[in-house]
């Protein structure tokens, strides 16, 4: 038995316990804090201490996300964590939250992997997972979990950032609606963005990344276009919202010039002064009110897609529900998915449970001192038998952390100030 209706029915973000002012990491740079601001579009970026990593991101989130949506962990039939920072080669991100979060050894658990499109890419899998019946009844959870790190003095140093979203997936949505007829793809090999295995920082093409980034949008959008009845979806003007991934805040801006591009069937120059206003103004009016967290946050990867969805979500009022809205996602490589989805009847009741301003308010602004010194000490983290990780070093409050890996084993503990 196929399952029509699939989505969003929860959705929860955690990030770091501190975070670095962006005018301050362009003053100890040397560079005017307007590139950094105004620039990319950025206020500020969450720093993760060594003993915050994906798993305890990932963790943290997936319990927010059913505790706040009343979900027992019996509730979930599959569990996908999609991540480009994992922490093993072979053993999931997926069994250390499947074992915290006490959920049935009947779930199937796993990784996604695709740089920033891993999180996508589990979320259209567990949507499958349902659609084709497979869930009998079961929802899915979903963890888009990441730490971006290119390391001090480097060009992409001010687009850092780390936090997990976790969405629950189930036939009967209380947020979002996707759409399973109308949909994009994109797949290109490029080297714009990559992160060897024996390197704990990414390597990037900084401005090549953008172009194959944009690239990918115009070919996930010409696929989205070729679908039967695309018409009455695809066009920008029938769009509540637009959603892409945010690298950075600016980022967003070039997206969605490059969407209506796509829908205009040709680049814009600065002669086209009439349609560069209607672009300004559906930015302003469909993109840019939703990127209030990212702009707080940076880049957390494979979710920062999913953290100005639900900035959208957490201020949506009843007049939105049942509007349509576009979402982007991009993983450098590269690979993008186009996807359309509508907000389901009542979301507007569940905003209070999404906002993630009281936790953001409790971070801990950091001096470029202190930041540094937490880059150095994550470098040596995953040592094998070094020294055991003891969150009150950095200041952490009560959670499930990282405290080193000992016997070539990874050591996960409840910590309670
Ligand atoms: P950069 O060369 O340092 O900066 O690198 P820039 O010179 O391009 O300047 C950035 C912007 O600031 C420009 O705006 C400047 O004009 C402006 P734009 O022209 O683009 O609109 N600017 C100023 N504005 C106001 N006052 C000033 C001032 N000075 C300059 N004084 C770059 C920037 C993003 C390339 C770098 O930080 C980087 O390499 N970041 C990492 C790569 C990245 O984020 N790529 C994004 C696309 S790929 C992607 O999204 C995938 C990814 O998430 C990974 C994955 O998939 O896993 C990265």
């Amino acid at each position: 038995m196929t399952v029509r209706t699939v989505g969003i029915d929860a959705m929860a973000f955690h990030g770091p316990a501190h975070y670095l002012d962006m005018a301050d990491l362009a003053v100890a740079r040397g560079v005017d804090p307007a590139k950094y601001i105004e620039g990319l579009g950025q206020t500020a970026m969450a720093v993760p201490t060594p003993c915050e990593d994906t798993v305890s991101l990932a963790i943290a989130a997936g319990d927010k996300a059913l505790a706040r949506f009343e979900i027992d962990p019996s509730e979930i039939g599959m569990l996908a964590v999609g991540t480009e920072t994992g922490v093993d080669h072979s053993k999931p991100v997926a069994t250390y939250v499947h074992e915290h979060l006490g959920l049935a050894t009947n779930c199937r658990s796993v990784e996604t992997k695709h740089a920033c499109l891993g999180g996508s890419a589990g979320l259209t899998a567990a949507m499958d997972w349902i659609a084709t019946g497979r869930a009998r009844g079961r929802k899915a959870l979903v963890i888009a979990a990441d730490i971006a790190r290119y390391g001090l003095h480097t060009p992409g140093e001010p687009t850092q950032g780390a936090g997990a979203i976790a969405l629950v997936v189930s036939e009967s949505p209380r947020l979002l609606e996707y759409n399973p007829d109308i949909y994009g793809d994109y797949t290109r090999q490029v080297m714009d963005f990559w992160r060897p295995l024996y390197s704990r920082y990414a390597f990037t093409d900084g401005h090549y990344s953008i172009a194959c980034y944009l690239e990918a949008l115009a070919g996930a959008w010409a696929d989205a276009a070729s679908k039967p009845n695309a018409a009455r979806q695809v066009p920008i003007a029938g769009l509540d919202a637009c959603f892409y991934h945010v690298p950075f805040v600016k980022m967003a801006k070039k997206a969605h010039r490059r969407h209506w591009e796509a829908e205009f069937g040709r680049t814009l120059s600065m002669d086209d002064a009439a349609l560069l206003e209607q672009v300004a103004a559906s930015f302003a009016e469909r993109v840019s009110p939703w990127l209030e967290l990212n702009a707080t946050v940076g880049n957390i990867y494979t979710g920062s897609l999913f953290l100005a969805l639900m900035d959208y979500l957490r201020k949506v009022e009843e007049d939105r529900e049942g509007r349509t809205v576009s979402v982007f996602a991009y993983g450098s490589g590269c690979g993008a998915s186009l996807l359309f989805a509508r907000v389901a009847r009542g979301a507007a009741t569940h905003g209070h449970r999404l906002d993630p301003r009281q936790d953001l308010s409790l971070r801990r602004r950091l001096d470029v001192t202190e930041y540094e010194a937490i880059m150095r000490a994550s470098e040596s983290a995953d040592a094998n038998n070094g020294q055991a990780l003891d969150p009150s070093t950095w200041r952490l409050g009560a959670g499930v952390y990282y405290l080193g890996t000992q016997e070539h084993m990874r050591q996960y503990g409840q910590y309670d100030r």
